[in-house]
């Protein structure tokens, strides 16, 4: 079989497609009918559009297509031979009217569909996945976003197999055939793009509830699952809930359809999809319960389904003119999840989550080969386009909106955006325009967020002149240049600022917002008595590297008296962050003034635990990393463990006193409990770094008592990068415990393939040959071989190993699932970030992955990128 969307290495490279080149459609498919006769081997799809020419032209209708051969073609009714013809794997059709009804006929196999994009089989049901042009594998259609239709959807199938037959919209009918066979029809009244169009056949149980509106409508939850799975499911549940609240009280957004259904899937390419009234989630983020999961995954399942939730109006009744908008609806939804789990919880950790994700994943791709602006400006495969930066600096862009306009405008102006473009496929400047037009704040500079790819880098220096009882802030901002940008403008900066007395302790008048909008600024502040400390950047107000060059005594001063929870937190992480940069240059570094300020922390009752257990916890390998001009893997990781140890041994009382505060309670999933989880597994952390003969005691012991996930796997990650005895016995009982449960042992792969032990190569290759890994499971293989690509040191192995074993897997992958193929990817492509020995080889990976013939399009456009 030819994949159509495999090229060889010898074949032109894919077309790339430009923003400036959006054209609107030439014909629109206001209705469309969709018959499926269901089979895992052999589905028969028949397509009834409407469709109306849409301006004076004389082109023909072009109905997208991959991998679909017509079975047959009629027009307005009569059967039709030669009017239509291929042009590539698009269906041509020259019509002479303005209005016709186009039917198509097609037969697809979704058990052989390895892409898990269209209509797919994963453990015995069906489901779709159409975004962002998946819908072309199922039938012809213009699929593109601006393209909205009102679908009417017939399916057919065994109704012993799949006695559960989904769909957008309302069931409006259905019954029994003869042979076993059902049949169901829905209807969905909302005119929608063909990315947002599900179906599900399936053999499932549901979680049912209902939700009562504000202008008391009563809407039917349901969240479908295998039966043995119906428990894990209450979290989900309340979670659904209190985002439908949310969102009417945040955003006066109410749901709009009678029924909302919610499936989980094992076999799944990402986290979940906004189906329009049919989400359908990858199975992690919906299955919860204490012994198989963490606080963070419920947290994660929470604000996934408060995301895909809060899509209904962000991205369905408000949808994307063309893919390069995809920011529109991903940046503000990301925005709202965020929000919505600040208010659920600690809004200060909840910040303090949301930048370091940022720091971890967005940061190096605006770095690196594959920058690009959260508006893109042209791809050859959208898919790749998924990333960190459209959906994690996308969010920051909209909060950068909510500060600037401030909470009552920026409600305003997304009433606005709303109201003025429902039933729209809109753009990034619609929403702009919305924004400006609600507050009257003229935003033709912060447009540039869209434009510049890069993160600004912001120099701040402070001076205080005692006589005259003035401080001056000097601010400078620079945008590096990034693929195809070479130079950049200045852009319009939010900084919110605080100058704290550093012998009273006291801010000179409080916060003030700082807006920062030329290369070069100058901000005169009076009436400071004594001398000044300069806390920026507050609350992470814009996603920028600020370089203030503070003294370790400042900063000290700022992580325990500055009264914004995340300017604490930063003032702690720049402390570290410039010990451990000094001791890996210098080889050696005083981490005394670290290990008073954690002192401090940690005997700070005034506290929440959740707080102090991030504040406490040192920057990451790859973050420090992120802060030197060459990476240096291994003096790094020496020099980290170096402190810990430090901090370990001198702060053993402290440690064992946060540790035995915690450890006598019994199980909750309240948030003061999983702040106390999250320090006793931080507190533990330090105790084996100590050395401490009875660490290993502990740790075993908190593995094998555990009553919760959290505190189990917190455990079972201190004993993997230890030496101990312990160590293979307690993997080898985690995975006897839970072994089938494919969520679970996602972990324990993903556990040791973050190992900092000096053998987690060689385990990780080990574990690739293990019976229970496989491609096949998108999950499974981001558990290993995501996982493995940011264990900074095990990755980046002098022999090479690491970054062989990466492109061993894209390639495999690439096979059959060429999406989560190139995700692999970036890893790789940060060769310019390391020593020439390091580069040298990671380049050769990427040149290996380029010549080899039949690559996805998907893999060809990130590897020859990250080549650069
Ligand atoms: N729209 C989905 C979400 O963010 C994700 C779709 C991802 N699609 C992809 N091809 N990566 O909620
Ligand atoms: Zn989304």
């Amino acid at each position: 079989m030819t994949m159509p969307d495999a090229q060889t290495a010898t074949a032109a490279p894919p077309p790339v497609i430009h923003r400036e080149d959006y054209r609107p459609p030439d014909w629109l498919v206001p209705d469309v009918a969709l018959d499926f006769a269901l089979d895992p081997a052999a589905t028969r799809v028949t397509a009834r559009l409407s469709v109306t020419r849409s301006g004076a032209h004389n082109r023909p209708l072009r109905l997208d297509g991959d991998g679909l051969t017509p079975l047959a073609v009629r027009i307005d009714g009569e059967p039709q031979a030669d009017a239509w013809r291929m042009d590539g794997a698009a269906l041509m059709i020259d019509l002479p009217g303005d209005a016709h009804v186009i039917e198509t006929e097609v037969e697809i196999a979704p058990e052989k569909n390895s892409q898990l994009m269209g209509l797919y089989a994963s453990g015995g049901m069906l489901c779709t996945q159409c975004e962002p042009e998946g819908f072309r594998r199922i039938t012809f259609f213009p699929d593109r976003p601006d393209v909205l239709s009102r679908y009417v959807v017939r399916m057919e199938a065994d109704k012993a197999r799949f006695p559960v037959l989904l769909s957008n919209g309302d069931r409006t009918d259905g019954g029994d055939l003869d042979d076993g066979r059902h049949w169901a029809e829905w209807r969905d009244p909302f005119f929608k793009p063909t990315y947002l169009f599900a179906l599900v056949a399936a053999d499932l149980v549901a979680n049912r509830d209902s939700f009562a509106t504000r202008s008391g409508k009563e809407v039917e939850l349901a969240i479908w699952v295998k039966p043995e799975d119906l428990a894990k499911t209450e979290h989900a549940m309340a979670a659904l809930k209190a985002s439908m609240a949310w969102d009417e009280k945040a955003y006066g957004r109410e749901y709009d359809l009678g029924e909302f259904n919610i499936v989980a899937v094992a076999d799944f390419n990402f986290g979940a999809m906004e189906n329009k009234s049919l989400n359908i989630f990858n199975s992690r983020y919906i299955l919860a319960d204490p012994d198989t999961a963490t606080d963070v995954d419920y947290d994660n399942v929470a604000g996934v389904v408060a995301h895909e939730y809060f899509h209904n109006w962000s991205g369905n009744r408000v949808t994307c003119r063309d893919w390069f908008q995809l920011s529109l609806k991903e940046g503000f939804t990301v925005f709202r999840d965020q929000s919505f789990s600040a208010d659920q919880g600690s809004a200060a950790v909840k910040r303090i989550e949301d930048v370091r994700a940022l720091r971890a994943s967005q940061f190096p791709e605006d770095a690196g080969p594959l920058a690009h602006p959260i508006r893109p400006e042209s791809y050859m495969e959208i898919s790749n386009f998924y990333t960190a930066t459209v959906y994690n600096k996308g969010a920051e862009v909209i909060r950068m909106l909510h500060t600037i306009l401030g909470a009552d405008a920026f409600r305003k102006g997304s009433d606005l955006y709303f109201d003025r473009h429902d039933g729209q496929a809109a753009t990034c400047e619609d929403f702009v325009t919305a924004m400006e037009d609600a507050s009257g704040v003229d935003l033709a500079r912060f447009r540039l967020w869209y434009s510049q790819a890069g993160t600004p880098r912001v120099t701040a220096r402070l001076e205080h002149e005692p006589a005259g009882g003035q401080a001056r802030l000097t601010l400078e901002q620079g945008v590096p240049p990034t693929p195809g940008q070479p130079s950049k403008q200045p852009m319009p900066i939010p900084l919110r600022v605080a100058l704290y007395g550093e012998v009273t302790g006291q801010t000179f008048g409080g916060e003030r917002l700082v807006m920062l909008e030329d290369a070069h600024q100058e901000i005169l502040f009076e009436g400071i008595g004594e001398r000044p400390v300069l806390s920026i950047n507050r609350g992470f107000s814009a996603p920028v590297t600020v370089v203030a060059d503070r003294s370790a005594a400042d900063l000290a001063f700022l992580s325990a008296q500055d009264d914004d929870p995340f300017a604490r937190y930063e003032a702690m992480q720049q402390l570290m962050v410039d010990t451990l940069v000094r001791a890996v240059a210098l080889g050696e570094g005083d981490h005394r003034p670290v290990i008073e300020a954690v002192q401090e922390t940690l005997r700070n009752a005034a506290l929440d635990p959740a707080f102090i257990a991030e504040a406490v916890l040192l920057p990451s390998e790859s973050f420090i990393g992120d802060q030197m001009p060459v990476v240096d893997p291994v003096a790094i990781h020496l020099a980290r463990e170096a402190l810990r140890r430090d901090l370990g041994q001198e702060l053993e009382d402290e440690w064992r006193a946060s540790y035995a505060k915690t450890h006598a309670n019994r199980y909750e999933y309240t948030p003061p409990a999983k702040g106390l989880r999250r320090l006793k597994t931080v507190s533990l952390g330090y105790m084996a770094a100590s050395g401490a003969p009875d660490a290993s005691v502990i740790a075993f012991r908190q593995f094998r008592d555990a009553d919760n996930m959290t505190d189990r796997q917190g455990a079972l990650g201190t004993l993997v990068n230890s030496q101990w005895a312990e160590r293979d016995e307690a993997l080898k009982l985690f995975y006897d415990r839970y072994r089938g449960n494919d969520l679970v042992i996602d972990k324990w792969f993903t556990t040791q393939a973050l190992s900092t032990r000096d053998d987690s190569v060689a385990a990780v290759e080990a574990l690739a040959g293990h019976g229970d890994f496989t491609l096949a499971n998108p999950n499974r293989v981001r558990a290993l071989v995501g996982a493995f690509a940011v264990n900074q040191k095990g990755f980046n192995d002098l022999s090479g190993r690491g970054y062989r074993f990466l492109a061993d897997m894209v390639l495999a992958v690439d096979k059959l699932n060429p999406q989560t193929a190139a995700k692999l990817i970036p890893p790789l492509g940060r060769w310019r970030r390391f020593d020439e020995a390091r580069a040298t080889l990671m380049r050769a990976e990427l040149a290996r992955v380029l010549a080899t013939p039949g690559l996805s399009k998907d893999v060809f456009e990130q590897a020859s990128k990250s080549l650069g």
